[in-house]
């Protein structure tokens, strides 16, 4: 177990950090063209062909010098023993004393995980088994609403890793799901969210599944309660709810209180946070969708980059790889942020899922040690699907002031092969990293004949890092994959710089004062405000235009 009360070394003072550093100063300004013309095979030499996945990342700008200390940094803030810890489900959510077994989600049956004396394996198969048998049901429109109507719509009603990993999955996935049923994620407390997604249903054939792992988050339990009143407004008898709503929650007391009865409900654990909860229950909208076999051959793909990320030498490992990468950038050059472009339409709700996964778990700034960081932690995470972002965004990425160092995720096989539309898209998925890493120098662009006035408009500096990561599908395996990669590369991180990835405290004060608003928004009395001059104005602004004053 990691305790607050061991002080372990300020990461800046390690002799692994400082040596990077020494080793910054002198090749910061090292150029993509140069370190490619000094090493020809440098583009099959920094690569790795692991657990399907292969990922180039010769046009990052490091030496083997980089790579090796990278490395030395990982082994000095002890990785593989925190690697081991988590596997093992020891206690490394230290502020919350909880283990983060996520990886005990994949695990295949038969395989032992015991925590607190109860194996957990076991428990994840109970509950995958008896979503197979609901989502089955569903599938095979043998679940039926209260008046006898076959159930066609599934609404599921979740925010955070409660929404945007099922609404990720079931974008992604979409080739494989059952193309007579209709999927619609509601999250935003915003009434249009859940207005605009059920204007066109029929209560009597819509499922509302209700994700929430506490079951007491505000936007949730708001949908959820308008839910009710939109079913019951039709189906009048509260017995409706009881086949009109499933619960995917820990809280079996707060799913009762709501009124949905635990049979419908299926349970996850303390021990798996919600941003690493879409191959949980939380995934039952993705199982619906996508059959109980392709759920479980995701869970497989998580399975091997699970395995991959145990066991791989750091040098050959995917996540570590990546991990270490961004962090050169986040560290040494003061990158900010990080895009992540997906070759692949399917994979456009992938950044969003990519940015709750990233900043929820890294954005932090104090250490396991209750110490302030000296240092940067997780950079902002972005990202759109190509070629899109090549028409809007791209060209501050070629040629703007900022580093942003890239992902770039293709696949060799399209979904949707229509002429030779994905040979189009993946030309520019090369040429992009290409562009972005050898530019076009000045004398390039002279002798295109260009007046010496465009010159330096047209000059491309290039040396903008990126990585190439490759996937012959997208399967749910793959899927499960790419998930997984990223989940340990962030587990990576934040071992290194200290901090605990599985908390969220940052949401807290924000939902507190919200409330508190909420009431004094609500009270017919005129409230007694005791928030800041701005606030305060702007409260009472709205509540006169409320009110018809303005
Ligand atoms: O407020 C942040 C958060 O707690 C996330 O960590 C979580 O994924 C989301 O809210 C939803 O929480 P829950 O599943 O408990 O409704």
């Amino acid at each position: 177990m990691i305790t607050t009360n061991t002080k372990t070394q300020s990461l800046t003072k390690r002799p692994a950090w400082q040596a990077l550093q020494a080793h910054y100063q002198q090749i910061q300004l090292l150029h993509l063209r140069q370190l490619f013309a000094d090493d020809p095979l440098r583009g099959e030499r920094l690569v790795i062909d692991a657990a399907g996945i292969y990922l180039d990342y010769s046009k990052n700008r490091v030496t083997d010098e980089t790579m090796r200390l990278l490395i030395n940094l990982a082994d000095e803030c002890g990785l593989s023993e925190r690697i081991t810890a988590m596997f093992n489900g020891d206690i490394i959510n230290v502020t919350e004393q909880r283990a983060a077994l996520h990886t005990a989600l994949r695990a295949p049956k038969g395989e032992r995980i015991l925590l607190d004396g109860v194996d957990v394996v076991a428990e994840v198969h109970a509950v995958l088994d008896r979503m197979a048998l609901f989502s089955d049901k569903v599938r095979s429109r043998h679940w039926l609403g209260y008046t006898g109507k076959r159930i066609a719509n599934i609404v599921n009603i979740g925010i955070g890793g409660s929404d945007l990993g099922p609404v990720m999955a079931y974008e992604a996935l979409r080739l494989y799901s059952q193309r007579d049923l209709t999927f619609r994620f509601v999250s935003n407390v915003d009434g249009t969210d859940f207005t605009e997604a059920t204007r066109d249903l029929d209560p009597e054939e819509t499922l509302f599944i209700v994700c929430s792992k506490t079951f007491t988050t505000l936007e949730t339990l708001t949908n959820a309660r308008a839910a009710r009143d939109w079913c019951l407004d039709k189906l009048v008898d509260d017995h409706a709810v009881r086949r009109h709503f499933v619960a995917v929650s820990t809280n079996a007391e707060e799913v009762t209180k709501f009124g949905i009865h635990t049979d419908n409900m299926f349970g996850f654990w303390d021990w798996d946070g919600g941003r690493y909860s879409m191959d949980s229950a939380i995934g039952l909208s993705t199982m619906i969708a996508v059959g109980a076999d392709n759920f479980r051959a995701m869970l497989k793909g998580f399975h091997a980059m699970d395995e991959h990320f145990r066991t791989a030498p750091f040098d050959q490992n995917l996540p570590v790889i990546i991990g270490l990468l961004k962090l050169w950038y986040n560290n040494f050059f003061d990158a900010q942020s990080v895009a992540v472009f997906p070759y692949n339409q399917y994979l456009k709700r992938f950044p969003a899922y990519l940015q709750q996964l990233t900043m929820e778990s890294n954005g932090k700034h104090i250490t396991l040690d209750g110490a302030c960081v000296d240092y940067q932690t997780a950079p902002i995470y972005w990202g759109e699907p190509g070629t899109n972002g090549q028409h809007s965004f791209f060209q501050l990425l070629h040629q703007g002031t900022r580093l942003i160092p890239c992902d770039f995720i293709g696949f060799f096989q399209s979904l949707n092969p229509l002429g030779d539309q994905h040979d189009l898209l993946m030309a520019n998925f090369f040429a992009q990293t290409e562009a972005l890493a050898f530019g076009k120098s000045q004398d390039e662009v002279k002798a295109d004949g260009t007046s010496d006035w465009l010159v330096p408009h047209r000059t491309f500096e290039g040396n903008r890092p990126t990585n190439t990561v490759l996937v012959e599908q997208l399967t749910p395996e793959t899927l499960g994959k790419l998930v997984a990669l990223y989940e340990h590369s962030v587990f990576t991180q934040g071992v290194i710089w200290n901090v605990d990835s599985f908390d969220q405290w940052g949401v807290e004060l924000g939902k507190v004062l919200a409330q508190k608003t909420a009431a004094e928004l609500k009270t017919a009395d005129e409230p007694l405000l005791d928030h800041d001059s701005s606030t305060n104005a702007l409260i009472r602004r709205y509540r006169r235009f409320k009110s018809g004053q303005s």
